[in-house]
């Protein structure tokens, strides 16, 4: 499995005048293979962007991010990426979907069947994406992400645009198919109750884009969110986190 290793990141954007902005500042971060990682920040704090480095979508200024695969000399490893929206193609259906973005062709239909069922979704692969609600859709990019089996999954505020209750039933998929699927997992969020029931390691942004305090999450999985240890970990976090919301307003 691969690993992500970050060292010494940083990223300084330009404007027009020629001025500059730091938005990472000396990032060193290694995540295991098979870690589930979440970063969390305040809006601005520079999640996407250290997100978008590590996906290779954005270039950076400073330092270095490997992706590792177990053996150094064999393939790069994959990265599949899940977006705020699903982004779906609207005129091709759920399995159409799914079968489009395959690397390997032959089972890609078991594949693709299995990771469906992962998400409770077995039922709609004749479905098109306007016919399902915008829980059921994102529940379909979660499993097209996990179905091409990529080494590396990032994945951006995927819950962020849906209600509570949706966004901790999405939660509940994910865990399931991540636990059933292992991969490297780095996921931004700002919700921090969500990242304390998801993640083996929370990193905390500051503004200023430097890791504030990294937690580690000791809990046994499956988690839920009626779990007293789980709701008693989210509370001290989210109580530390406001802290530093406050101190970056
Ligand atoms: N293309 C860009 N050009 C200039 N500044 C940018 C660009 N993209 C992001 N930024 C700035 O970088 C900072 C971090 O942005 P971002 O990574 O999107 O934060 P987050 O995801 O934590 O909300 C913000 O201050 C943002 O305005
Ligand atoms: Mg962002």
């Amino acid at each position: 499995m691969a690993s992500i290793v970050i060292d010494g990141l940083v990223k300084t954007y330009h404007d027009a005048r020629g001025n500059q902005t730091r938005v990472l500042d000396g990032i060193d971060l290694t995540i295991e293979g098979e870690q589930f990682v979440s970063i969390v920040g305040p809006s601005g704090s520079g999640k996407s962007t250290l997100l978008n480095i590590v996906a290779g979508i954005e270039p950076h200024s400073g330092g270095s991010v490997a992706l590792r695969g177990d053996d150094p000399a064999g393939p790069k490893a994959h990265v599949g990426y899940v977006f705020q929206d699903p982004r779906l193609l609207p005129w091709r259906t759920v399995m159409q979907n799914l079968g489009f973005v395959q690397r390997e062709r032959s089972g890609w239909e078991a594949r693709a069947r299995h990771y469906l069922d992962l998400v409770g979704l077995a039922h709609v692969g004749d479905r098109y994406p306007s016919q399902l609600s915008g829980g059921q859709q994102q529940r379909i990019g979660i499993a097209r992400a996990f179905a091409v089996e990529p080494d590396v999954l990032l994945m951006d505020e995927p819950f962020s645009h849906l209600d509570a209750m949706t966004s901790r039933n999405l939660r509940e998929h994910l865990e399931r198919i991540w636990l059933e699927s292992r991969r490297t997992v780095m996921f931004v969020t700002h919700d921090v109750t969500e990242a304390v029931q998801l993640s083996d390691r929370i990193v905390v942004l500051a503004p200023g884009g430097r890791i504030h305090e990294t937690i580690e999450v000791d809990l046994p999985r499956p988690r839920r969110a009626s779990d007293p240890d789980v709701a008693l970990m989210q509370a001290e976090v989210l109580a530390r986190f406001e802290t530093l919301e406050a101190a970056a307003a």
